[in-house]
């Protein structure tokens, strides 16, 4: 561009100039003719005063010319006298014609490259006329020394205004080139950079007006960036997965627990189909109606999810107020209540896993206790039999309410503040004493090892207690005759081990995952039969998990069982 207005500025220089240079001449050789004339017409005025006193017309004529160069011509007495060129014929006589209206006249001729201006003059009498002819040249022609000055005055005229022109091109330029350059900073991202331009012209207004533009965009940005931040922050600080859908139901946005609920924390869906991320009838179809309903009212309902994912979907339109409450897209907000519902069904289980557990024996107890009271029953022995079997009921009673309300104990206080230095050997030692007769029953041999003998451990006794205890039993009941139950307790820094390891039944692996479970059991029936409740291990999980432990089971049906735990920071610095 710079280059272009350069050229076209020369161009325009060189006409102007040149115009200027031709009205120059035009007017300075109308001025030149008037002076030629002038000095004609005075030195007509002379030869009249010289033909007054003198008579010697020739040598007056001969010596003009050699002074001046000009031809004359002098008519009187109706002769011509010439000088030794003499005025040429053909102007005397257009002279002679002119000065018949008037006693002066002039005419400019051309001849050849030559252009000649002749005057004539009549006496006041007109008796005398004078023609004199001069060569406009010889008065005006241009020297070296002229043309020398013109071109010099020329150059410098057009190099001061090409210096000029160039200054005032390289501001304009370089304001748009600023310009350009803070607008592709703009697009980068980068609002900081300002343009200067120091005159106060059209340029400065422009440049004034767009730095006004920057700033408004660069606070417009500011605030639009705080915003996008602060919507951010809120997002990723919900738990519940929120996706933003346009109205064509491709995602235009997803926050971290969406994608950590739908498992997408490393792909891309922005611009994707919602229906291609989630695959779900129900949400399809519910989906489908919303967007296509005219009212707008939230919607909610849950979905599967192939991951074995329950969601609760809550559907709600995203309305954009400046556009007429128009509605620009929908914002779907889902819980993951898959822990819930897992919880829920737990519970539900639970209930009616105690109703059933307790109406089991109350129902066998009132039968005999209704049998008893008809007195049909004379035999004493049965008689005996029948009070066994309610006392043993009303034992797995009294055993089922303590088992449960240890469990709501445990559970309604998660962390333990009751820390008794308990020696591992005795507790064992008391446990297998009171385990004793049931080991026997089995012929079950009961191994103890401690590493060191005399472990002292800081917890709750009771439950450290109940726990040997429940696991201990289990390695009797499900043992087989003349097995096993080896019971290893060692430190490990301030950490205790446990392993009670039996040479028993074993557990199916598939139900090892749910063997945690309150009244789980592997096989109902034979647990019932010796008496378990299916407390057991959940009691002894939560004692784990109040004492931040682990539990790890190692089974294998038909060779036994491990149940190995660890106990973190309970070791008792003494020992
Ligand atoms: N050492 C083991 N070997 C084989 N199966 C076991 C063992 N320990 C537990 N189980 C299985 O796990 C189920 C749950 O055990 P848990 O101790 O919770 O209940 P329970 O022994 O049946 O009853 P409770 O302990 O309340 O008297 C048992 O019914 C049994 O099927
Ligand atoms: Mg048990």
């Amino acid at each position: 561009m710079q280059k272009r207005l350069m050229i076209s500025f020369i161009i325009i220089m060189c006409l102007t100039l040149t115009l200027s240079y031709m009205l120059f001449l035009n007017i300075y050789s109308s001025h030149i003719v008037k002076i030629i004339k002038n000095e004609l017409y005075k030195d007509a005025d002379n030869l009249f005063l010289f033909l007054s006193e003198h008579d010697d017309v020739e040598g007056y004529l001969n010596s003009y010319v050699n002074e001046t160069g000009n031809n004359i011509s002098v008519v009187y007495d109706g002769k011509q006298i010439n000088s030794s060129q003499g005025v040429s014929k053909e102007i005397i006589n257009n002279l002679t014609n002119r000065l018949k209206e008037s006693d002066k006249s002039d005419l400019i001729r051309i001849s050849g490259n030559e252009r000649i201006i002749a005057v004539g003059e009549s006496s006041p009498d007109r008796a005398i006329s004078v023609f004199i002819s001069a060569s406009y040249d010889k008065y005006a022609g241009f020297g070296v020394d002229e043309w020398t000055y013109l071109i010099v005055i020329f150059t410098l005229c057009l190099a001061v205004s090409i210096l000029l022109w160039y200054r005032f091109i390289f501001h304009i330029t370089r304001s748009i080139k600023n310009i350009t350059r803070v607008v592709s900073d703009i697009t980068d991202g980068n609002y900081e950079e300002l343009i200067h331009y120091e005159y106060d012209d059209e340029m400065g207004e422009l440049v004034k007006a767009f730095n006004l533009m920057a700033n408004k965009l660069k606070s417009i940005m500011e605030e639009m960036h705080d915003r996008n931040s602060k919507l951010e922050a809120v997002l990723k600080g919900i738990v519940n997965g929120v996706i933003a859908i346009d109205d064509h139901g491709k995602i235009i946005l997803i926050n971290e627990a969406a994608k950590k609920i739908l498992n997408l924390s490393n792909t891309d869906v922005i611009d994707k189909y919602l229906l291609e991320v989630i695959r779900n009838y129900r949400l399809s179809q519910e989906l489908d109606s919303y967007i296509h309903k005219k009212t707008k009212n939230n919607v909610d309902f849950e979905i599967n999810l192939p991951q074995n994912k329950t969601l609760k979907v809550y559907i709600n339109p995203i309305v954009n107020s400046e556009l007429a409450n128009k509605t620009i897209g929908t914002v779907i907000v889902f819980n993951d209540i898959t822990e819930l519902k897992r919880l829920e069904r737990i519970r539900s289980d639970f209930v009616a896993n105690v109703s059933h557990e307790l109406r089991t024996p109350l129902t066998s107890i009132m039968g005999f206790v209704e049998t008893l009271k008809e007195g049909n029953i004379k035999d004493e022995a049965t008689t005996e039999r029948f009070l066994d079997i309610i006392s043993l009921e009303t034992e797995r009673l009294t055993r089922l309410i303590n088992d449960i309300l240890t469990l709501s104990e445990i559970e309604n206080v998660r962390e333990d503040v009751k820390k008794d230095v308990i020696g591992i050997k005795d507790l064992i030692e008391d446990i297998t004493y009171i385990l004793d007769s049931k080991a026997k029953e089995k012929n079950v041999n009961i191994l103890i090892k401690i590493d060191p003998e005399d472990l002292k451990i800081i917890a709750n006794r009771d439950r450290i207690h109940q726990l040997f205890i429940n696991l201990i039993d289990n390695g009797i009941k499900y043992n087989k005759e003349n097995g096993t139950v080896i019971i290893n307790v060692w430190k490990e820094k301030c950490n205790i081990n446990i392993s009670v390891k039996d040479t028993g039944i074993g557990i199916p692996r598939e139900h090892i995952p749910r063997i945690f479970e309150r009244f789980y059991r592997v096989d109902k029936g034979r647990s019932r039969k010796l008496g378990g409740t299916g407390l057991g291990l959940a009691i002894v999980k939560h004692i784990i998990e109040s004492m931040n432990g682990d539990i790890v089971i190692n089974s294998e049906p038909g060779v036994g069982t491990e149940f190995l735990i660890t106990l973190n920071g309970v070791c008792d610095n003494l020992t």
